[in-house]
Formats: structure tokens, C-alpha cells, sequence
């Protein structure tokens, strides 16, 4: 019998953390379900005392899922932990992840507290924590750049006052293998009772080590690792959780442990954290790659065709690839494309917002003949069907574009319930459509990314667009989707004003 590798899902609150990668709540709520699917013990759902909307997300989240613990990341503060214990009070299963600095330089310089005062405050808030829930977590923050007596020292504290986890970030990313499993295995060997607590690893991604990192630790008795999706989250990332479980599964005759995961899951997954927050995956990154499983080269082709075990370590269909199936088309009744929804994850809260959803749907089969699951997941995503948010809408699109004659757009919008016309010219078709929408919402805020990507295969395919806008130094990213990449453009651009103009101020819990 193997021990059990706790996956711990980070996504929506360290991956949110990616400049730009904010979503809304319904967005949080797709993602938790499809973690939930994938079998995810524990989903970190948000930073509940960051904003009402995080405290909200982490509510709905807790409110939805039922076979994954929902957890809230608080800082060790009353305050903090308390929004936290009240997110997560409709969970089945919720847990308070409580951290502090530990390191010299962050206790000093950030915290400007003694070491005895966070102690004396790491334990106060296990004590608050406990009063919701008795599945605490504690982290040391930045613990890859503590002093092993003090981390001793406070862990102690803490698995006292009743912490059940306790995790050890390298949050700056700084660590190396063998270095970070010697810190585990003497954690492990001088705390006290550390046999009645899981030991949990959280490993940034800045030198490219977060996932050796994590799996060095696990194979000197760590059994929580902390990751995301496609390796999301602050600066260069976590550990991507694709990449864990596949080490974990692809090399059970090396590691001691197995995970409940249900990799099938991992493709769609890995689909969605990138349509939902903008982040491209790089085609050559393992598992989630599109390249991951492509064989380029004569030899490589041969061997694989002769027998794929010769180049192949693990199974595209294993780890979800195909699973993009072709669902629904022009005659698909309304019960189908509802029930397509549900087997997606994905909630229609209300009759109007199916109808409204159905409406788009039979649109773009006019366009499209083969509706795909991405197909479904853009359309849901769009601001059409997730009315409370929009303050801008797209009514009507020109566009003109010649050889030799300067390109031009002419939108209608509805601004505020209000149509207004608006005409621009540009160096393209798309930065006229920009230009016409600014000379409307005059929203003063700076472009950061422009991307766009298909969303399926052929040339009928919906163009999925991504638009990141910086204002006052809040960063959010629109999506628009159409089969008409110029109004998928200017769609993106209208919801990513949308998230602008209904955006409440967010903490970093770093911060
Ligand atoms: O990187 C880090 O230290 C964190 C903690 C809050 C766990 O994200
Ligand atoms: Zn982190």
C-alpha cells in the first residue's frame, strides 16, 4: 500500500495572482467544478478578506463543491481569518490556510516584528482558525530562506495550538533539490509530533526547480504539494500540478506515493485555466503542450509507429488529449445543449440566461457546423450570457478593409443601456475597432496584450481573442470569441472595460 499524495489546487488563488489572471466568480466556479472533477483533494479557492468578490467566490465555491475540501488562504490576522472561517462555513469539507513570514529579512524588513511576536501570533491565529474549522493549515512563509531552528521552533508552536498542516514554501523560489529535501527531512526528524500532522511543499517556479523541488520533498515524507494548473501563479509560477501527478503515476516504481487524480481530466483542465485567464500554454510544455505528444522526426515517427512505447512514456488519451469531442450541432434541441452544459460544469443560473445562452449557441451553429466543448466554454464566457457584469456591449459591427485604402470601423455600442454610434480609422481593422470603442468609453487605460488563437481546428473555427488593459495599476484581462476574429476583438476589448469598470480594489495577501 503507497501512501496518499494530497493534490493541493492553488489555481484560483496563487495562479490568480498572475498579472492579469483575475477572474470573476462565475469564472472561479467553472474552474472549481472541472478541479472537483478531476478529483482534486483540496482546492484553495481564494483569498477570502482580499475584496467582497474573493470573499464571495470562496462562498460560492465552498457552496458548490462537495468532493474536494474548500480552503481560504488568511494571513495571520483575526480579521482575515475570521472573513475566511465565514467563507468557507457552507463547505462539506473547509479548511483555513494561515501564514506568516518566518525569514530574517521578511520578519524584519516586511513584518517589522521579533521573532517571539510572530510566534506569539502564528499561534493566535491557529487558535481563531480552530474556532471554524479543525482542518487548519499553517505556512512559513518564504521558509526555503528561514533558519531551520526557528522554523523548528514555530511549527512546534503551531501543531500545539492545533494546526493539522504545515507547509514549507520556498516562495521566492530559491531552493534546490537536494537542499530542499534536507530541509523536509530534518523538519520531519526535529518537530515534535510531526507524525500527527502532513507535511506539505509549495515551490515557486523562479529557477525553474518547483516541480524537482516538490518531488524531492515528497520523496523524503512531504505529502501535500501545492500546485496549479499549467504551473499558473505569481512570477514564474508553481509547480505545475500536470506535471506532479504525471512524475508521481509515469514513476511509480521511484515515488512512495500515488494521487486520487483523474488525469483524463488534466487537458480539459489545463483548456480552461488558459481560455479563462488569457495564459497561452507554451506549446512545448509537458503533458499540456500541444506538442507534448508529437513525434516530428522520421526516426521518432518509425519507432513510434512500430511500437510506441519506443518514444512514448505515457498516453495522450491518459492525460485527456481527444477528450475535445464534437457535441453538438445546428438541429441540437435546447435539452441537449443544456444537458451538455451540466456534463461540462457549467451553471445556468437562470431561464432567461439559458435562452440567451441557446440564442448564441444556434448562432454560431449558423456559422459553424461542428460545435466542440471549447466552442461551449467561449460561449458561455461570453459577457452576453453573464449580464450582471456588463456595462459595455457590442450592438453592431462595420468593417472596412481595402488594399490601399486606410481601414475603418463602425461600432454601435450600448454603453449604460444607451446605443451610441462610434467611427475610428487604424493601422488595422482591430486597432480601428479599439480606437472607435475608446472614443466612447475614453477609459485612459494602457494595452498590455493582444492575442488571439483558435479555438478548434479549421478555418471555420471561433478565433478565442485576449485583451489584458492596465488602469491605475489594476490589471485584468477580457476574452471575446466569434468566428469573426475583428468582432471577437472587440468583444475581448469590451469585457476586459467591463472588468474594469465593475472591479472592486483586491489585497494581495502578500502585501
Ligand atoms: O508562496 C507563498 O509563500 C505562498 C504562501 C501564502 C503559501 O503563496
Ligand atoms: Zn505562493
Amino acid at each position: 500500500m503507497k501512501d496518499q499524495l494530497i493534490i493541493f489546487d492553488t489555481t484560483l488563488r496563487d495562479g490568480e495572482q498572475s498579472p492579469g489572471a483575475s477572474m470573476t466568480r462565475d469564472e472561479k466556479l467553472r474552474i472549481a467544478r472541472q478541479l472537483e472533477r478531476m478529483k482534486v483533494d483540496v482546492i484553495e479557492a481564494g483569498f477570502a478578506a482580499a475584496s467582497n468578490g474573493d470573499f464571495e467566490a470562496v462562498r460560492s465555491i465552498a457552496e458548490a463543491i462537495k468532493d474536494s475540501t474548500v480552503c481560504s488562504l488568511a494571513r495571520a490576522s483575526e480579521n482575515d481569518i475570521r472573513r475566511s472561517g465565514e467563507a468557507i462555513r457552507p463547505a462539506a469539507r473547509g479548511r483555513i490556510h494561515t501564514f506568516i513570514a518566518t525569514s530574517p529579512i521578511h520578519m524584519e524588513k516586511k513584518l517589522r516584528m521579533t521573532p517571539d511576536q510572530v510566534v506569539e501570533q502564528a499561534v493566535k491565529s491557529i487558535a481563531w482558525a480552530r474556532e471554524y474549522t479543525d482542518d487548519v493549515e499553517f505556512s512559513a512563509e518564504d521558509a526555503g530562506r528561514s533558519e531551520i531552528d526557528f522554523l523548528v521552533r514555530i511549527f512546534d508552536a503551531v501543531i500545539k495550538a492545533g494546526a493539522t498542516t504545515i507547509n514549507v514554501p520556498d516562495t521566492v523560489g530559491y531552493n534546490v533539490p537536494e537542499q530542499y529535501a534536507a530541509t523536509m527531512r530534518t523538519l520531519i526528524e526535529r518537530v515534535p509530533n510531526s507524525d500527527k500532522v502532513i507535511w506539505s511543499v509549495h515551490c515557486h517556479n523562479d529557477l525553474g526547480l518547483a516541480v524537482s523541488n516538490s518531488l524531492a520533498a515528497v520523496m523524503v515524507g512531504a505529502r501535500q504539494v501545492e500546485c496549479t494548473i499549467n504551473g499558473l501563479g505569481e512570477r514564474a509560477g508553481n509547480a505545475s500540478l500536470e506535471e506532479i501527478v504525471m512524475a508521481v503515476r509515469t514513476r511509480a516504481d521511484v515515488f512512495p506515493v500515488e494521487t486520487r487524480i483523474d488525469a483524463t481530466q488534466i487537458v480539459p483542465a489545463s483548456r480552461l485555466v488558459s481560455q479563462v485567464t488569457g495564459y497561452a500554454v507554451q506549446p512545448n510544455k509537458a503533458i499540456v503542450g500541444a506538442n507534448a505528444f508529437a513525434h516530428e522526426s522520421g526516426i521518432h515517427q518509425d519507432g513510434v509507429l512500430k511500437h510506441r512505447e519506443t518514444y512514448e512514456i505515457m498516453r495522450a488519451e491518459d492525460v485527456g488529449w481527444g477528450a475535445n469531442k464534437l457535441v453538438l450541432g445546428k438541429h441540437s434541441g435546447r435539452n441537449a445543449f443544456r444537458a451538455r452544459l451540466q456534463e461540462l460544469g457549467i451553471e445556468v443560473e437562470s431561464e432567461e440566461q439559458l435562452n440567451l445562452a441557446f440564442a448564441s449557441f444556434k448562432d454560431l451553429a449558423d456559422k459553424k457546423h461542428e460545435i466542440f466543448d471549447q466552442d461551449l466554454h467561449a460561449l458561455m464566457s461570453d459577457e452576453a450570457i453573464t449580464p450582471e457584469i456588463e456595462h459595455y456591449r457590442l450592438v453592431a459591427s462595420r468593417f472596412h478593409s481595402e488594399t490601399g485604402e486606410t481601414p475603418q470601423a463602425e461600432l454601435t455600442l450600448s454603453a449604460g443601456g444607451k446605443e451610441t454610434r462610434a467611427k475610428a480609422t487604424g493601422s488595422g481593422p482591430v486597432d480601428a475597432a479599439f480606437k472607435a470603442i475608446e472614443s466612447v468609453a475614453a477609459s485612459g487605460s494602457e494595452l498590455l496584450l493582444y492575442s488571439v488563437n483558435a479555438i478548434t481546428t479549421g478555418t471555420d473555427a471561433q478565433g478565442e481573442v485576449t485583451v489584458r488593459l492596465a488602469r491605475d495599476g489594476r490589471i485584468v484581462n477580457g476574452q471575446g470569441a466569434d468566428t469573426d476574429i475583428i468582432v471577437a476583438s472587440a468583444k475581448a476589448y469590451l469585457n476586459a472595460l467591463n472588468k474594469l469598470h465593475a472591479g472592486t480594489e483586491k489585497l494581495n495577501p502578500q502585501v
